[in-house]
């Protein structure tokens, strides 16, 4: 399924701002997207670059957040080789991947303060240094950036520096909560079924007007994303139901309890019920991962194939129905090509970031591990690649 540049919605706030957006985008101005958690960042981020004249060109998230300090500095600018240890060789950064295309800086709250200056020269002068060389280079990148923080009082508690947050900030794009977008909730919904109909191949029996009203009074504290969520449980879990009143609450998990607007005596029951369903959910989309994973690697597995590690039970025992015979003592398994669970992990981790042209954000959802624990990985095994390019997900 491909991944819409569109910035759906039809609420007035949305109107506006997609307009906003569209007489930014032909700009070259740096921009800074603000909004809750799941409101829409990236996507307006990518809706930005899409309507600009670098549409064709390369967009390169990067969450600064799930980067490691250390480590973020060499990921922007790239390094040399022998910069710091572990640098065997020198590596592109993303200024030098984007290629006069458009990155998109998320969670830049999270920036160390020693960034945010390099940062700064960067869109002032588009200068730049990739770490362990004092070659002045250029860039020639539209930079966009997110945060769900509020920078004003980062900057008064000295975790961000002033004059990058009046850099960034002089184009400020807000996305309003999904609880302030009257009918787009109903819009989103109905766009978030098709698409999983279309991708679980199942029918979605819609809802009641009872259940419309709460969809549209409730709160959203994760705003769209936990929309998106919803409707994929709704239609996985109650396949061939409508979705009644009942229905609805069932699954909501209530986070903000002074604006819940959901009455449910037997709250911990139910919270307990939309645990397991979350986790229903998660289970779900690990098997998918694990299945793409294992198909990817049967295509690409055909020269030095290794033994399984764990052998199933010859054919003729399995079809006569009788139980596996014990082996005979005196026969030693044999041992050859079995890895330990470290070598295992390492080569999982360093074939996925292939299979992934080393986009880390993918290659970290597959493995079904957070970015941050990856790049720790990719550390501690010294994992190289030199690919840097974020290829668009789908
Ligand atoms: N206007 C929209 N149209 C269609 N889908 C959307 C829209 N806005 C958000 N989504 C979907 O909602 C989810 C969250 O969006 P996104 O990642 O852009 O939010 P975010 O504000 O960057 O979140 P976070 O603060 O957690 O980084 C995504 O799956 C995205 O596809
Ligand atoms: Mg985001």
């Amino acid at each position: 399924m491909s991944r819409t540049t569109d910035f759906l919605g039809q609420s007035t706030p949305i109107q506006e701002l997609k307009h906003l957006a569209i007489q930014v985008a032909q700009t070259e101005a740096t921009v800074l997207i603000t909004g809750e958690t799941g409101s829409g960042k990236e996507v307006l981020s990518r809706f930005i670059h899409a309507n600009s004249k670098r549409s064709h060109l390369n967009f390169i998230p990067v969450n600064c957040g799930a980067i490691p300090a250390g480590i973020l500095e060499s990921e922007l600018f790239g390094h040399e080789k022998g910069a710091f240890t572990g640098a065997l060789q020198s590596r592109k950064g993303y200024f030098e991947s984007a290629d006069k295309g458009t990155i998109f800086l998320d969670e830049i709250g999270e920036m160390p303060l020693e960034t945010q200056v390099k940062l700064l020269r960067v869109i002032e002068t588009g200068e730049y240094q990739k770490v362990g060389s004092s070659e002045t280079r250029y860039t020639d990148t539209r930079l966009i950036a997110a945060t769900n923080r509020n920078l004003q009082q980062a900057v008064t508690e000295k975790n961000f520096r002033e004059d990058f947050y009046y850099r960034l900030r002089s184009v400020e794009l807000h996305i309003p909560p999904l609880r302030e977008r009257g009918q787009d909730i109903l819009i989103l919904a109905e766009y978030f079924i098709t698409r999983f109909e279309q991708q679980h191949g199942l029918l979605f029996e819609g809802f009641t007007s009872d259940a419309s009203e709460i969809l549209l009074r409730y709160s959203w504290p994760g705003n769209i994303r936990e929309l998106k969520n919803l409707i994929e449980s709704l239609l996985i879990l109650e396949k061939g139901k409508q979705i009644t009143s009942e229905i609805l609450e069932k699954h909501l998990v209530q986070r903000n309890r002074d604006k819940g607007l959901v009455h449910d005596p037997e709250r911990s029951e139910k919270n307990e019920l939309s645990l397991i369903y979350n986790s229903l959910i998660q289970l779900h989309h690990e098997i998918s991962d694990i299945r793409r994973l294992l198909l990817h690697r049967e295509q690409n597995d055909t020269t030095e194939r290794k033994p399984p590690l764990l052998l199933p039970p010859p054919v003729t025992e399995l079809q006569s129905g009788t139980l596996p015979s014990t082996p005979p003592a005196e026969t030693e398994p044999d041992v050859t090509g079995i890895m330990t669970l470290e070598e295992l992990e390492k080569k999982t981790i360093a074939d996925t970031l292939e299979m992934c042209k080393g986009n880390k954000r993918r290659t970290a959802k597959l493995l079904g591990i957070n970015e941050r624990t990856l790049y720790r990985k990719i550390g501690k095994y010294g994992i190289e690649n030199d690919d840097r390019l974020q290829a668009p997900e789908s």
